[in-house]
């Protein structure tokens, strides 16, 4: 996020924030993961590609009896979202769609080529998809994005770990979508978050906060 805590600005192009170093950082922690989940409009803005890039990094996940690449993920209740985007295009591994009931049907017709669709309930709900995932083998889960699913994992209480990347610079326009938007959260002035790490990266830094026992240290 910037400075005041945005993770786009209102143009059309993708705000980069981070800074390569911090780019190749995040691509060791996608790795490690077994799925990485977005949200639907993510995907329709910002056209993700959601690979592990290097190649080094994805053969050593097959080496451990892997996809060179992590599964994808997304959720949605529109179900607006285009089978050409890169989210379903690219890597050859499986993306799953988890879809609220009443598209069920729309998303199969429209994405059942090119993803696997589940039924998330009606409304979607995140602990179903959580658990439907662990049943599908995935233990280590990346929310990359946008405010509104890091919005709903934490208010939720579904996040082990928060990895939060400040870039120097300000974004300064309350019509950016933020890191999060409004919500319960868990951690307050009575209940503070657990700060684990503190590491620079170039002109970023990285903060590591521990939201469960399920935090890996390492
Ligand atoms: N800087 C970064 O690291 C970073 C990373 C990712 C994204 N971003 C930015 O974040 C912005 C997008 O964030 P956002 O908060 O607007 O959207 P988002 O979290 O990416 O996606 C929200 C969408 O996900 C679906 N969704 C979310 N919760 C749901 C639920 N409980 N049930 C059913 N569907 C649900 C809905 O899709 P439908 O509308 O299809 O129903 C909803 O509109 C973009 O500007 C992007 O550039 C920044």
């Amino acid at each position: 996020m910037s400075i005041d805590g945005y993770v786009d600005d209102v143009a059309e192009d993708r705000l980069l924030l981070s800074n390569d170093a911090d780019f190749d950082r995040v691509d060791a922690v996608r790795a490690a993961c077994d799925a990485i989940l977005v949200g639907a409009a993510t995907v329709r803005q910002d056209n993700p590609r959601l690979l592990v890039r290097s190649r080094d990094r994805q053969k050593e996940r097959v080496a451990r009896g892997q996809q060179p690449t992590p599964l994808k993920v997304t959720v949605t209740s529109s179900c607006d979202l285009d089978p050409r985007a890169r989210f379903f295009t690219l890597g050859d591994v499986d993306k799953l769609v988890y879809c609220a009931t009443p598209t069920l049907e729309l998303a199969r017709k429209k994405l059942g080529d090119v993803a696997t669709v589940v039924d998330g309930g009606d409304p979607l709900d995140l602990r179903r998809v959580t658990a439907d995932l662990y049943a599908r083998g995935v233990r280590r889960l990346m929310v990359e994005g946008g405010g509104s699913m890091h919005t709903q994992f934490l208010t939720e209480g579904l996040v082990d770990e928060l990895q939060l990347v400040v870039a120097p610079f300000f974004v300064g326009d309350s019509r950016a979508p933020r890191f999060v938007g409004d919500g319960a959260f868990p951690w307050g002035p009575d209940h503070r978050a657990e700060l684990a790490e503190v590491r620079q990266i170039g002109d970023v830094v990285l903060l590591r906060y521990k939201l469960s026992d399920r935090f890996d240290a390492v």
